[in-house]
């Protein structure tokens, strides 16, 4: 297949970059990619959607439908299939894909139940190539990084970020640096990380001080940075809300669910929908919430104590270690997607997480502890009167279950602990979704006894 029409020409500048608080454009991007003037986040922006060059949205749906019959690398990519609505690279052509995106859409039956909707959605973005929802962004940030010459990319991480980092880094033949907390990051993450070649510096501190050394070393050597703060980052994360809207034939649901750690992902899926109602692709918005851990909770509390104007920081503390953050880069781009669309932050133990993690999988799809956050936040919505039993509900589950089999492992075996909760009160309230495995003597009649002693219990 041919090139479509859009990408005939090359592609151009189509953005610029601007900072949240002033509205500066930062032309030369600083190493932390914070704003020259304020200090602030920056973003992207498509200045030309408004001076009447802006896509037409029937033509938009139509290309990227027809591109997914395309073998072309770009195309069968499920966030370059929507470049339109990306920055442009010098050209098109120089992107590393992993052939991210393209992502399932799954209905979670049992997990309606137990919610109490009629209907609950997942998209499913641990089904991605390294396993999490960080490849959609990273194979723009990381595009960025090559077309600026860089040999030398770094994350601060919990885990996730770090994995996809390194995947990219050694598809573009560049050098990766990963920084992370020793001992609070999960093993399928840490082993990722360590198969595709990166530098990994386990490092005696929390996530939030990992990233203020790395901060320090982005100024004394030419490293580029690919934490969230990278406006590149959100950009590509943005198609999981585009390849969503195409899943659900463009019927916009009311309720989209993220879970909330350093606040980058909500913005980026927030920023995408209001991007598409811009363009004329929809014409509503879903209500974006967020969903934190009780003890790694800022933005919870910074809603709930401060009314959003200061950002509370928490010395942060979950088993959910991907959202094992306490002062998050991202809070008032989140704050502002929360209030654009209407959503709400809600915060959940380490028992609800534990049940809710453990109900996605009974429904065969399964996920890593802090995308269970949303299920467990969702029962909350319902309960609160915030969604109804009726409303479509979407939540996203940003990480495969087996980036942490260690906890799943525990968790059936009755021998997790978690923090602020006694052990015994943790196991009393999530008895009934452990499924403790059975050791036996290699000898069938065992084996049946087990079998008809799980009929009895199914009734
Ligand atoms: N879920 C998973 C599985 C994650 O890995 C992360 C973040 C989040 C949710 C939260 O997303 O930070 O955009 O609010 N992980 C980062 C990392 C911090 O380093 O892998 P967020």
């Amino acid at each position: 297949m041919g090139l479509l029409r859009s990408d005939r020409a090359a592609a151009v500048k189509n953005h610029s970059v601007c900072c949240i608080s002033c509205g500066e454009v930062n032309a030369a991007l600083a190493v932390d990619f914070r704003c020259a003037r304020c200090g602030d986040l920056l973003e992207v922006q498509f200045a030309n959607w408004s001076a009447g060059a802006a896509p037409d949205p029937g033509e938009l749906k139509a290309v990227w439908c027809e591109r997914r019959t395309s073998n072309q690398p770009l195309d069968a990519s499920g966030v370059w299939r929507f470049r339109e609505m990306l920055p442009g690279l010098d050209e098109w052509s120089s992107a590393i894909t992993l052939r991210e995106g393209n992502t399932p859409l799954y209905d979670l039956p049992q997990c309606a139940r137990s919610a109490g909707v009629e209907r609950l959605r997942a998209k499913h973005q641990g089904m991605n190539p390294t396993g999490s929802f960080k490849d959609t962004g990273m194979t723009v940030a990381i595009s960025f990084a090559r077309q600026n010459k860089f040999r030398w990319v770094a994350c601060a991480s919990t885990g996730n970020t770090s994995a996809s980092m390194a995947a990219y880094a050694a598809r573009g033949g560049m050098r990766s640096l990963v920084v992370v907390p020793d001992g609070k990051i999960a093993w399928g993450k840490l082993s990722q990380s360590f198969d595709y070649g990166a530098l990994t510096c386990q490092l005696g501190t929390d996530f939030d001080g990992c990233v203020r050394v790395l901060d320090d070393i982005i100024r004394r050597y030419p490293i580029y940075l690919l934490n969230s703060v990278n406006p590149y980052r959100l950009e590509g994360q943005k198609t999981a809300a585009i390849e969503l809207l195409e899943q659900l034939d463009w019927q916009v649901p009311h309720h989209v669910i993220v879970p909330g750690g350093n606040l980058g992902n909500n913005s980026a899926l927030g920023k995408a929908f209001v991007e598409m109602k811009r363009l004329g692709l929809v014409h509503s918005l879903p209500k974006v919430s967020v969903i934190q851990a009780e003890g790694a909770n800022p933005l919870y509390r910074t809603v709930h104590e401060r009314q959003g104007k200061e950002l509370v920081s928490v010395e942060a503390d979950t088993l959910a270690t991907a959202i094992r953050i306490g002062n998050p880069a991202s809070w008032k781009k989140s704050l502002r997607v929360l209030n654009t669309t209407g959503g709400c932050v809600e915060q959940v133990s380490e028992a609800e997480i534990a049940v809710a993690k453990a109900e996605i999988g009974a429904d065969g799809v399964g996920c890593e502890p802090a995308s269970a956050v949303t299920l467990a936040g969702l029962k909350k919505m319902v309960r609160t009167g915030f969604v109804r039993a009726t409303d479509s509900v979407v939540l996203v589950l940003t990480g495969h279950v087996l980036k942490d089999p260690e906890y799943t492992i525990k968790f059936h075996r009755g021998d997790l602990s978690v923090p602020r909760m006694a052990d015994e009160k943790f196991r009393a309230l999530t008895v009934q979704q452990r499924k403790t495995p059975v050791v036996l003597d290699a000898n069938p009649d065992a084996v049946l006894r087990a079998i008809e002693a799980e009929d009895k219990r199914d009734g």
